[in-house]
């Protein structure tokens, strides 16, 4: 087998010991997939066993600056280019959103082209619709870039863990939020400061309220259930909450207490159901989660046979994501996708479908951050609000925020015991109407080991 060397990869006629790659999108992740394939032609053709070929590149706009030099005659503002040339049989799907990729991708699909997508938004939102098309023509769609950046996570679940019954899954699966709470929690960034250097490195979505708003990280995390649990449920069904009202004061307190604050990502198997839930989460320092920082991404997967498994590494960025998405346009070339896609079943009605678990019957342990009047009786008369709910205080730490509050507020900071998210709902809705009360309670989770 002859290689081409990287060098001379796009001016020597490699075309029967190739195979043609188009990209469609040329923003963060396919400017990397672009640079991986055009500088280490030799690397991916010894992986693939023949020169992944980049044949087409498709943008909107021709005449934009771009952060790669193209080959002359690859760059194309015209998806019939793909369409039409039958030797393109991998196409990288690379563009954002729902429309008009789930419209390009079927158009991909139907013209016989083999897909590579990064785009959760798309498989969360039509993922039912796409896989069936493809079975339908016989051809695959690979995503493992779509989660988690550029840990192989899709392909462990889907593929390394199978001798398992995944038990339990539970990730940092933003880069975008995590870099912000890093930069809060390390710097004393703010919050708007540190997600505009989010942006500019290339972490977050062209519309970054998806990343903030935890909407990224419930369509990432209906991805890995279902391939886990078979569990089929539309993201927004997720319990969500995002990081947008993260205050560092509780980053600051967490820390006194011996906690990070992270957006964590749980699903787990409860009997025939499945918890799950998305919420900034206080996670006791020294646990790997806790550690996790900037755009790193982890998830710890429990499985029956194996045990705990912990993955870890760049959740987001350029070449983290082109990393995957280069995997998986090899392994399209090599034809492991078409094995394992068609034996996957996603998203098709032959799985036993499992139900999502009451998100109010879920149990965990919950930081509260009160700001209170300093009043005689105020503490006995809010601890009695919570204890008639069933929650029990583990823990109480007051804290006068400034001697010359003309408010004449303390913070209060409770620990409590292990309840359920219903009760502790309750409470923080009777205590919100308290009138000892300023503003609205602070409450979080503290994750479970
Ligand atoms: P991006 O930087 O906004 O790039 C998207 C590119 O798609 C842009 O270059 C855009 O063109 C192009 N595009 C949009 N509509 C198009 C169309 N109809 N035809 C041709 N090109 C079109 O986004 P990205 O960060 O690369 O993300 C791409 C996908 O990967 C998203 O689904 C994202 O969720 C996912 N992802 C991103 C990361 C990451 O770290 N960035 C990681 C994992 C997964 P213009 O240049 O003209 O705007
Ligand atoms: N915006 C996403 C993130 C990109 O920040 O994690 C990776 O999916």
């Amino acid at each position: 087998m002859v290689y081409a060397p990287a060098a001379d990869c796009h001016t020597r006629d490699l075309s029967n010991i190739s195979a043609k790659i188009a990209i469609i999108g040329l923003g963060t992740v396919g400017t990397g997939v672009a640079k991986l394939l055009l500088d280490h032609g030799d690397r991916t053709a010894r992986h693939a066993g023949r020169i992944p070929w980049l044949e087409k590149v498709i943008v909107r706009d021709l005449e934009k600056p771009r952060d790669v030099e193209i080959p002359a005659g690859v760059l194309s503002d015209n998806l019939e280019d793909i369409v039409n040339d039958p030797e393109i049989k991998v196409v990288a799907q690379l563009i954002g959103g729902t429309e008009p990729a789930r419209t390009i991708m079927l158009q991909m699909l139907e013209a016989g082209k083999d897909v590579v997508t990064a785009n959760k938004a798309l498989l969360a939102e039509h993922g039912a619709e796409l896989f069936d098309r493809a079975r339908e023509l016989d051809r695959c769609i690979a995503f493992e870039a779509s989660v988690a950046g550029g840990i192989p996570i899709v392909t462990n679940i889907g593929q390394c863990l199978t001798g398992n019954q995944i038990t339990a899954l539970k990730g940092i699966l933003n880069g975008t939020c995590n870099y912000i709470i890093t930069q809060m929690q390390q710097h004393g960034t703010d919050y708007q400061s540190a997600l505009k250097q989010a942006q500019q490195l290339g972490y977050a979505e062209a519309d970054p309220t998806l990343d903030v708003d935890g909407s990224d990280t419930a369509q990432k995390l209906a991805i890995l259930s279902h391939l886990a649990f078979g569990v089929r449920i539309h993201w927004q069904d997720i319990p969500l909450e995002g990081i947008e009202s993260l205050q560092l004061r509780d980053i600051q307190n967490a820390d006194r207490c011996g906690y990070r604050i992270k957006l964590l990502a749980e699903s787990k198997l409860n009997g025939n159901a499945v918890e799950m839930n998305i919420a900034p989460t206080l996670v006791r320092k020294g646990n790997p989660l806790a550690e996790v920082e900037d755009a790193f991404n982890a998830i710890r997967v429990r499985g029956d046979a194996v045990g705990p498994v912990f993955f870890h590494g760049q959740g987001a960025g350029q070449m983290p994501t082109a990393s995957a998405v280069v995997a998986d346009i090899i392994d399209t070339v090599v034809g492991r996708t078409r094995l394992t896609f068609g034996n996957l079943e996603l998203w098709s009605d032959a799985q036993s479908p499992r139900q999502m678990a009451p998100a109010d019957t879920a149990v965990n342990k919950y930081y509260i951050r009160l700001q209170v009047n300093d009043d005689p009786g105020v503490m006995a008369s809010l601890t009695s609000i919570i204890g008639r709910h069933g929650v029990s205080i583990a823990s109480i730490n007051q804290q006068q925020t400034q001697s010359d509050d003309p408010e004449n507020t303390v913070q209060l900071v409770i620990m409590s015991h292990a309840t359920t998210a219903g009760a502790i709902k309750a409470a923080a809705d009777e205590l919100k109407n308290s009138a000892n009360i300023k503003g609205s309670p602070v409450v979080m989770r503290i994750m479970n080991s």
